[in-house]
């Protein structure tokens, strides 16, 4: 383990992945699996160590402007708006690539995900290693994804050249993915960029189901089971909540995991002891549900419940890609 806030460890950290090794890293959304952008080999090694379909591109990470232009053809008109607006920050926009990056990078693809990180952990290591730094999220595939660094522990132990512990990330949830090369922007994955923030910008959006005519995946990561927990997860509707679960708990002896809003909580108090509860903090506060999302599905599963319930959020902001993130986990709707 690394420390984020050591010259000395980031110099280590970026010499290894001068090498061609991977290196677990802090960005403000979540940790990355960071690996050689030019280096089809290294590209392939986070494939291999993910367990991740060689068909998902991978984002490749900036940490200045110049970096950009050796891997992407010029910014069009409406990528240039949103990047001044959010870069630094949790935006990747996909790009026509140029000829230096890997097909291993994009999975074949002629365009290249990118996207310049404002963590300052992210950025040091980035410029220290001089190269545009592949970087999936530091999970295995399918698991929640990692928002701090003992969560990319419990995935990898030590098989990695090492981690770089920055704390837990603040926003918790991955990038907005964005795509302008059409008629239409298209937002592939939402994320730590609201659609309202960026149709402010840049006019109306379509927000992609993960798919083009039902078969091509347009962001092909979307098309698999995502941030699952070994327990099942079953969404619940807010409203119907509450005498939900009091059925639920006439049942004494199973273990069961609850990540709600601290208003639910309350109202549930005092738990039964077979239940285990994680707060996603106030049901008008969003945010907090995204940061501790992902942290709340692996504690727990790592407390060994056997089945996990969560309700619904509001879709505004960034309530959009929290229910996005929740749906992917969940086993069943519930209605
Ligand atoms: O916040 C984030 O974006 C984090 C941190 C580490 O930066 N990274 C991340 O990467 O979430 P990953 O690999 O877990 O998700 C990348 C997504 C996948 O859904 C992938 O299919 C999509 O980006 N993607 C990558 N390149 C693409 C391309 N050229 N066209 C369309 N989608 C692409
Ligand atoms: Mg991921």
């Amino acid at each position: 383990m690394w420390r984020g806030d050591s010259a000395t460890d980031l110099a280590l950290a970026a010499a290894a992945l001068a090498r061609g090794e991977l290196v677990a890293f802090p960005t403000e959304t979540v940790y990355g699996l960071g690996g050689n952008g030019l280096s089809a080999e290294a590209c392939r090694a986070i494939y291999a160590a993910k367990g991740r379909p060689s068909d998902n591109p991978l984002i490749l990470h900036i940490a200045d402007m110049s970096m950009l232009n050796v891997i992407a053809e010029e910014l069009p008109p409406q990528a240039k708006v949103l990047a001044d607006a959010f870069w630094p920050g949790p935006l990747t926009l996909i790009l026509k690539k140029k000829a230096i990056v890997p097909d291993a990078a994009t999975g074949g693809l002629k365009t290249v995900a990118v996207r310049f990180p404002s963590h300052p952990v992210a950025q040091a290591l980035i410029a220290a290693s001089k190269l545009p730094i592949a970087a999936p999220s530091a999970n295995r595939s399918g698991r929640p994804s990692p928002t701090a660094a003992w969560h990319v522990a419990q995935d990898f132990g030590d098989s990695l050249a090492g981690i770089v512990d920055g704390g837990e990330t603040s926003v918790g949830l991955e990038s907005t993915i964005v795509d302008i090369s059409g008629d239409r922007p298209v937002i592939l994955r939402p994320g730590g960029i609201g659609r309202e923030l960026i149709e402010s910008l840049i006019g109306p959006t379509i927000v992609s189901s993960g798919f083009a005519d039902g078969s091509i995946p347009l962001a092909p990561g979307m098309k698999y089971r995502h941030y699952a927990p070994s327990a099942p997860v079953y969404l619940l509707p807010r409203d119907k909540a509450i005498s939900r679960l009091r059925e639920e708990f006439t049942d004494g002896e199973t273990r069961f995991g609850l990540l709600l809003p601290i208003e639910l909580l309350r109202q549930l108090a005092p738990l039964p002891s077979n239940v285990l509860s994680w707060s996603m903090g106030s049901i008008s506060q969003p945010e907090i549900a995204a940061q501790r999302l992902f942290d709340g599905l692996r504690r727990l599963d790592d407390a060994g419940v056997s089945k996990m319930f969560i309700c619904d959020w509001p879709e505004n902001g960034i309530g959009l890609a929290l229910m996005n993130r929740i749906r992917k986990c969940c086993t069943l709707e519930v209605f």
